[in-house]
């Protein structure tokens, strides 16, 4: 008994002498610099409501990697294409995963869909799902007549508008709006006005209403997050959007796969036909790696549609902003168009090869614009070091695609809208180019880039070939602003207002 007693305070000793060594011999970690952090808030004072312009000056003084504190947490800033390569391809696996914020819990189903979800298996299978049921090659060509019906529906909405105000950011909505819908769950089951018929259970402008709130929600930055003994007060109200939030999609989602899950029970030789069928029948296989919870399959459809409707629209969005400034680049648009597409058809998806200065409008938009103007956060999930600089396991990481678009290094003249910088040069837009990263790179780059370019490019292309284009009123192309507002995805301010004529033959409208 006494020799047993004699081994436990030897072994207490030893532990403690060893904890002791430890603690002191702990070589000191080189951090990256960074401005000095206040007690309690760290770095939070020095973001203002765009948080990618603060972050790009602070940039300016600290370097183009830099550590900041939000509250007590690690947050590094890659500010440059050298640094941006760093955390999403030369150390992308431990930088892959997301960090636990209260959007992923209240708005992304507790992490269960693909984008919140932190990096492994359930993430792997999440992808391989959205890859091969919807965003593969031959799919989305064998759904190629939805997107050139709806495109249809909007180009004869316009036309029913000519010679009057719209604002074109509504319409854009509703477009992609529609035509995701239908890709990803058949129906859009939803209508414009609310209406008796049972399958719509939702009107488009609540629907908007849903990923414009989902948005914004996602790229906040909610002190809670960072201060956690202040998540119980909420102080800034998000979470209590966010709950709101969650509640309507949780309703509009269940629907959807209800009526789906009816549809299937109903049908005698049902064929799944959709993304949700597809889902629905994967949930029912006992072999999967990972059961698809009814979370996990509204999350997806979530990230589908909502990763499918305002990209696309924001970024034709902010292209129109920047040609109606510049209504010498609409002429030369004008001239690429009818020289190769003439005035008796509209643009289709294989004539993108034969429209340069098109798709230079475009890559230049995506430089000066950045959807994501800082990418969603990434989380270190192993400590590791960067240029010498040690960083810990758990460190959230913003690359600012905002700041990679200006980069005086690699862009001349870099604050000017200028398309023919991409002319007779085939810079990448899809990862391999760390100046330019509208779709990210690594493996959470975009898992849309080619549906998001098919919408993209043919509805500003027969946007710009079906109509002529002004500004409303005594409006001058100087008065229009480019003021953005802040989320996940960084819209303008003031949206503008725009004349439209047709200019082709009056049949094809
Ligand atoms: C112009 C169109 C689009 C742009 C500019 C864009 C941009 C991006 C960016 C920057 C990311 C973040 C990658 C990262 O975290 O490093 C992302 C992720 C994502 N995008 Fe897109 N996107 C577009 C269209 C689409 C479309 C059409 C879909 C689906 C139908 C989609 C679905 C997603 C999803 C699910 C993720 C999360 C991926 C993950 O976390 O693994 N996006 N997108």
């Amino acid at each position: 008994m006494e020799i047993s007693w004699v081994f436990i305070v030897f072994g207490e000793w030893l532990l403690a002498l060893v904890f002791l060594l430890k603690l002191f011999n702990h070589p000191k970690r080189k951090l990256p610099p960074g401005p000095k952090p206040w007690p309690i808030i760290g770095n939070l004072n020095l973001l203002g409501s765009l948080p990618h312009e603060s972050l790009h000056h602070l940039s300016q003084k600290y370097g183009d990697l830099m550590l900041l504190k939000f509250g007590s947490k690690p947050v590094l800033i890659a500010s440059s294409p050298e640094m941006a390569k760093e955390i999403l391809k030369t150390q992308d696996t431990i930088f892959a995963s997301r960090p636990p914020l209260a959007a992923g819990k209240y708005i992304s189903y507790n992490y269960s869909d693909m984008t919140w979800a932190s990096y492994g298996a359930h993430w792997r299978q999440t992808r391989k799902i959205c890859l091969t049921e919807l965003l593969n090659p031959r799919k989305l060509n064998s759904l190629e007549y939805i997107r050139v019906e709806e495109r249809q529906t909007l180009i004869s909405r316009l036309f029913a508008l000519s010679g009057k105000p719209i604002l074109l950011k509504d319409h854009l909505t509703l477009f992609t709006l529609r035509t995701i819908n239908r890709l990803v769950m058949s129906e859009t089951y939803c209508s414009d006005q609310s209406n008796s018929d049972a399958s719509i259970v939702v009107t488009y402008e609540r629907l908007q209403w849903m990923f414009d709130e989902w948005f914004i929600l996602s790229g906040v930055i909610n002190l809670g997050d960072w201060i956690p003994w202040l998540s119980w007060f909420d102080l800034q109200g998000y979470v209590k959007r966010m709950k709101a939030l969650g509640k309507n999609m949780t309703e509009f989602y269940k629907y959807v796969l209800e009526d789906h899950k009816a549809k299937r029970k109903t049908e005698e030789h049902y064929i799944p036909k959709d993304m949700v069928d597809a889902m629905l029948h994967l949930a029912d296989d006992p072999n999967l790696e990972i059961k698809l919870t009814t979370d996990s399959m509204m999350g997806l459809i979530h990230d589908m549609v909502g990763g499918g409707t305002d990209t696309t629209a924001t970024t034709i969005e902010w292209a129109f902003q920047e040609l109606l400034r510049r209504p010498n680049i609409i002429d030369k648009a004008h001239h690429e168009l009818d020289r190769t597409i003439g005035k008796e058809r509209w643009v289709e998806e294989e004539d993108f090869s034969q429209l340069p200065y098109i798709d230079a409008i475009i890559k230049e938009t995506f430089r000066l614009h950045p959807l994501c103007a800082l990418l969603p956060p990434h989380y270190s999930i192993e400590d590791c070091n960067i240029v010498g600089y040690d960083i810990p396991k758990g460190t959230t990481v913003f690359v600012n695609a905002w700041s990679l678009g200006r980069n005086p290094k690699y862009w001349d003249r870099a604050e000017e809208f200028i398309p023919e910088r991409f002319i007779e040069n085939n810079i990448d837009i899809k990862g391999q180019n760390f100046a330019l990263l509208p779709f990210s790179s690594g493996r959470r780059r975009c898992p849309g880039y080619s549906l998001g370019m098919k919408v993209v490019r043919t509805t500003m292309a027969n946007l710009l070939h079906g109509f002529n284009w002004k500004l409303t009123g005594d409006t001058k192309p100087e008065d229009i602003s480019m003021e953005e507002i802040y989320g996940l995805t960084v819209h303008p301010k003031k949206p503008i207002s725009l004349i439209m004529e047709p200019r082709l033959l009056l049949h094809l409208y």
